[in-house]
């Protein structure tokens, strides 16, 4: 094989996503079946055995791709060169804490991470926040980067859009490759909003296929928005293979491109696009093309989605404001 391998750096390895992910990356579905992978796993010290477990397997299944594992708890051996850099380990919520002192924590892992990646990554650098407040976090670290393109910074709002793909194809009966140009707007968090006012169905509008405005407001957004409570509520645990596939999916896209005719959602720095104020990382609708992706301009927002999308970009405002407050960016 001739091909320069990919830098790919994963934080919060050995954690069940982290469990979830590595094999796919190593196996070509991040970046493609053709293109070999080094992988980075940066994690704390009480994480290393466990990351070292799981470097151990994946030498074991021998896959072609995979040119070197390297294991580190050191942010800046972790991102040395990196290409794409998976931001995972987060600090979850625990018992009795407020949310400030999450971002508080968050702040901690996610500022010096942000510098790690400005001062080591390579040129070429794509960052992908999936711990959360996602969202958040990525401003926090892409705030604490000031010498990478803002751009670079995403959030990961693909696992609620996959999520609306199918409650959207359970109530249709249509098969989800059938359904383009879903969009997720705002915060990845219960505000959300997930849109299906631009939505195909087979060429047809989605709204105009479902027809009920009501199904719209009181079980689509609802189950979409609600979806990873009501998953650690039946797992007692939260999402894990199905957000490691919606990163493999963003990241995917991103390097690889949009399908014609259609779009996906990601959370990324707002250029002002339909009235979010500038620098929020909140998802939007883009195609992705060379590398690059691009908000799909001049949609019309009714006032449906419009107090939807404002609701959830005021969360994302309070976040970003208290993080501030923090001294966080
Ligand atoms: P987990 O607790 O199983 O694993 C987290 C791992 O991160 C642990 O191994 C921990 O040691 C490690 N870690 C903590 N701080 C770190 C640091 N500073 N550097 C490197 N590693 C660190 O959690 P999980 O289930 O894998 O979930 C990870 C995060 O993803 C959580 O914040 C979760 O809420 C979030 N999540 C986001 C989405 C989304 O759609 N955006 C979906 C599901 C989960
Ligand atoms: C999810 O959407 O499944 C997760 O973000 C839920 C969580 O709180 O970890």
């Amino acid at each position: 094989m001739t091909r320069t391998p990919v830098n790919v750096t994963v934080t919060g390895a050995a954690g069940q996503i982290g469990y979830a992910l590595l094999f796919r990356i190593a196996s070509g579905h991040l970046l493609g079946a053709d293109v070999p992978v080094k992988l980075r796993l940066l994690e704390i010290p009480q994480g290393l055995k466990a990351a070292e477990g799981t470097a151990m397997e994946l030498d074991d299944c021998a896959f072609p791709l995979l040119q070197g594992i390297e294991i580190t708890d050191d942010p800046n051996v972790g991102f040395d060169g990196a290409n794409v850099a998976l931001l995972v380990g987060a600090r979850p919520r625990t018992k009795g804490m407020e949310r400030g002192d999450l971002l508080s924590a968050n702040g901690g892992i996610f500022k010096p991470q942000g510098k790690a990646i400005n001062d080591n990554a390579a040129d070429d650098i794509k960052v992908l926040v999936v711990g959360n407040p996602a969202n958040t976090n990525a401003l926090i670290a892409q705030a604490a980067a000031p010498d990478v393109p803002a751009e670079r910074f995403t959030a990961m709002t693909r696992l609620d859009h996959n999520r609306a793909l199918s409650q959207l194809a359970k109530k249709t009966g249509a098969p989800v490759s059938d359904i383009k140009r879903l969009t997720i707007w705002g915060n990845h968090s219960a505000t959300q909003y997930p849109d299906i006012f631009h939505a195909e169905i087979a060429g047809k509008n989605a709204a105009e296929v479902v027809g009920d405005e009501q199904w719209l407001a009181d079980t689509f957004i609802p189950t979409v928005a609600k979806r990873g409570a009501a998953i650690i509520e039946a797992r007692g645990a939260s999402s894990a293979a199905s957000a490691a596939n919606a990163a493999i999916d963003h990241v995917h896209t991103w390097v690889n491109g949009t399908a014609a005719g259609d779009w996906t959602s990601m959370g990324i720095p707002s250029d002002g696009s339909y009235g979010v104020p500038e620098g929020l990382i909140s998802s939007f609708p883009v195609t992705c093309k060379d590398g690059k992706y691009e908000i799909v301009q001049g949609l019309d927002v009714n006032e449906f989605s419009r107090a939807r999308i404002d609701a959830s970009v005021q969360e994302l405002k309070e976040e970003r404001d208290a993080v501030r407050e923090l001294g966080l960016i």
